[in-house]
């Protein structure tokens, strides 16, 4: 079996996510489209990377991401550092002929993801896949409602509304991370978790087309944290940290009108105390609606308009071997995967592209169209209009 030398950057939240992806992968995908071998691991923090080494079983490792990008026997790069250092660590793999999976969002501006789109383009021509890690659109639950929208089953599109909540950052004494800086963020909210959900919503009702925003910031200072893994509001600084202003948005609220005549809205925050990872989808057809929660992810709410009056309500589809990648996880519905599978089947469709030549569904184009949809965000909340996205 084809083996591919693996080369991770950046091993925090992320670098974990997909280890695990790499190392599963072949135990429920099997047979596998290739093997990967953990070779060697960057993390910029010289024990985070020696500490790498040793707990995820990588043969080497180093803290400069050159070393990995110029490394001859590295055929794939995981890039899974802080957002503005995507484009510069992409751009470098894809020219030496290294096969990406970057982490989302795509690039901290819209020029280096655009440089980045370009420069996948180009590599393209030589078989290089590049691929944007929204590993969300992967839930089969939400495949299966790709697919009834795909086959007519919901009728013509009506409303597509998406959250996505989150509660870590409500504490004013949660660290300013780098997610809460701008220059290394990009954006806050909008880039970090908006971004999932409007790759979501483009997968579900075709690309948006305009947008009329709102974006606010709640806390205005934080305890800085310097450098190191974010640690997701799990930490709390004291009074007597040195507290620095935030530049970055909390919460995004935007309507939304697609191409195809279908309306929208997207809300997003990281300050709904009791929501964790409240991602929804609701989708509205003629015919019927699906809705789906990722805090219950194994499952499909779906209601068909066809349904008698009297028995007409919402039903529950748990989805399992007859769904999509279910063949591969657990045979038995309710026996249920978790964020680990999902990351691992992220990975199989990753090194099946690779294998087939085949460029994944979240490729650098796909991702560089949501930092599009993003940048019209930011410009909407700046000039209250609606604002068409630029292609
Ligand atoms: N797909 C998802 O659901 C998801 C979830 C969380 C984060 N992310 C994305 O993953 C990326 C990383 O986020 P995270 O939560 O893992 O961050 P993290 O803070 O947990 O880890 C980042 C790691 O990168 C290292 N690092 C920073 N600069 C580096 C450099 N130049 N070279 C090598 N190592 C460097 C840090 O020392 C740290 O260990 C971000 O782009 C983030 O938006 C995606």
């Amino acid at each position: 079996m084809r083996k591919l030398n693996v080369g991770l950057i950046g091993a925090g939240f992320m670098g974990k996510a997909h280890v695990i992806g790499y190392s599963n992968m072949p135990k429920l995908f099997w047979p596998a489209p290739a093997m990967p071998i953990l070779k060697k691991v960057c993390d910029i923090v010289p024990e985070i990377a020696e500490e790498a080494k040793e707990r995820f079983g990588f043969e080497q490792c180093c803290t400069d991401w050159k070393e990995v990008v110029n490394d001859p026997t590295i055929d794939v790069v995981s890039i899974c550092t802080p957002n503005d250092s995507h484009a510069e660590i992409a751009i470098a793999a894809l020219e030496a002929g290294k096969h990406i999976i970057c982490e989302k969002p795509i690039a901290a501006t819209l020029e280096d993801a655009e440089r980045m789109e370009a420069t996948a383009v180009k590599a393209a021509e030589n078989g290089i896949i590049s691929m944007n890690a929204y590993q969300y659109r992967r839930v089969p639950a939400l495949v299966l409602a790709k697919k009834f929208i795909d086959e007519g089953s919901l009728g013509e599109l009506l409303n597509i509304r998406c959250t996505y909540l989150q509660s870590w950052s409500a504490d004013p004494n949660s660290p300013l991370s780098w997610r809460f800086q701008k220059k290394i963020a990009g954006a806050g909210t909008l880039g970090d978790i908006a971004s999932h959900v409007i790759d979501i919503a483009q997968y579900l009702g075709g690309d948006i087309d305009e947008v009329v925003s709102m974006m606010k910031t709640y806390i205005k200072e934080r305890p800085v944290q310097e450098g190191g893994v974010d640690l997701l509001g799990t930490v709390k600084l004291g009074s007597d940290a040195k507290r620095q202003a935030v530049d970055v948005d909390d919460e995004d609220t935007f309507l939304v009108k697609f191409k195809n005549g279908t309306v929208g809205s997207i809300e997003a925050t990281r300050n709904a105390w009791g929501r964790n990872n409240y991602i929804t989808v609701e989708v509205h057809g003629t015919e019927g609606t699906v809705f789906f929660n990722y805090e219950r992810l194994n499952e499909l709410q779906v209601c068909w308009a066809k349904d008698p009056d009297d028995r007409r309500g919402f039903k529950t589809i748990y989805t399992g071997p007859a769904h999509f990648y279910g063949e591969a996880t657990w045979n038995i519905p309710g026996m249920n995967i978790g964020y680990g599978e999902l990351k691992t089947i992220e990975m199989y469709d990753f090194i099946k592209a690779i294998a087939t030549g085949e460029q994944p569904s979240t490729n650098f184009k796909v991702g560089c169209r949501v930092e599009k949809v993003c940048h019209a965000v930011e410009k909407s909340s700046e000039t209250n209009k609606w604002e068409k996205v630029i292609d």
